[in-house]
């Protein structure tokens, strides 16, 4: 059974301020606290599930600099394979300025940089020879997220995208996602601004919001509401279990950045191992939530016993 787990987009160099709380338009606030960490939502998927025990390729860019070399270290150095990621020479390595508050939520910018020169050709289909899983952001041209979706659909591989950050997608591609990934504002934008239950809501809430994703050609949607746990939507499970609320999991959380990318990562990884999406989310959810107990990325995630001990107790 092929296990590899293809992550295809973008890698940044995450400029971070942490403040008291974010500023307003306009509005200039004290910080207390500046660090440079590897980061970009596709890097994260990639160290987070390798962490995870997944055997995980990355394909993006990245500039010749010095956060190029930085990048390149720390996914390398959580067992990713990043033969594939081209170095440009004329273009710099991506960057995101975020501000962390007290209560670990964020607001991010990005630059593309390298990651806005990653295209249909960097996505060849001899990468997805033994892939299981194709993880999916939108931080790189939606010509390329198309293309990587469609080569890697038609090697058999698992597509999975989180629509983050949010645009809209051609239809082509939402059919081509096998796995939808998304929080309760994207899901309620890809939509068309559909109404969404309370995120504390039961399961059979959900009933409206999972026939509207069925119509729109989705059959499986991971909904992720953060405090609030999330809710997987299967269409394609056996009755009475097409849609199931995945609890929370209580922690202190010091820095949200990158939760999402760790939910995705994992979500990956233990898809690739076999399990069923309700059982992925369930593990996602505890790897996420650990993601979000220290400052920053890519360092932050836990690995697989980490998340095991977690749900022992629990
Ligand atoms: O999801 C978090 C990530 O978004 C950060 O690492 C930043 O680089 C942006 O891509
Ligand atoms: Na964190």
């Amino acid at each position: 059974m092929n296990r590899r787990i293809v992550v295809v987009g973008s890698l940044n160099a995450d400029l971070t301020i942490y403040c008291e709380r974010l500023p307003l338009p306009g509005e200039t606030v004290h910080g207390n606290g500046f660090a440079v960490n590897p980061g970009g939502k596709s890097a994260n998927q990639a160290v987070a599930a390798s962490k995870l025990g997944g055997t995980v390729s990355l394909i993006g860019a990245v500039g010749n600099d010095p956060n190029g070399d930085m990048l390149l270290a720390s996914t390398q150095g959580a067992g990713v394979d990043v033969s594939r990621v081209r170095r440009s020479a004329d273009v710099a390595t991506g960057v995101a300025v975020i501000a962390v508050d007290a209560n670990g939520e964020n607001n991010i910018i990005i630059s593309a940089g390298a990651n806005g020169t990653l295209a249909p050709a960097d996505v060849s289909a001899d990468a997805f020879d033994d892939a299981a899983v194709l993880c999916l952001c939108l931080e790189v041209s939606l010509e390329t997220v198309e293309a990587a979706a469609k080569t890697a659909h038609d090697a058999g591989a698992t597509v999975l995208l989180n629509l983050s950050p949010y645009a809209e997608i051609p239809q082509s591609l939402a059919t081509l996602s096998d796995v939808l990934l998304v929080n309760a504002h994207e899901a309620s934008m890809f939509l068309g601004d559909a109404e969404m239950p309370h995120p504390g809501a039961h399961a059979s809430a959900w009933e409206s919001v999972r026939s509207q994703f069925a119509e729109r050609g989705l059959q499986r949607v991971l909904v992720t509401l953060g405090s609030h746990g999330s809710v997987v939507l299967d269409s394609l499970a056996a009755s009475g279990e097409q849609i199931s609320r995945i609890a929370p999991t209580k922690v202190n959380a010091v820095d949200t950045t990158g939760a999402g990318d760790a939910f995705t990562g994992a979500v990956a990884a233990r898809l690739a191992a076999g399990v069923t999406l309700a059982e992925a989310a369930a593990f996602a959810s505890v790897a996420a939530a650990l993601a979000t107990t220290k400052k920053g990325t890519q360092a932050a995630y836990p690995g697989a016993e980490e998340v095991l001990d977690h749900l022992r107790i629990s």
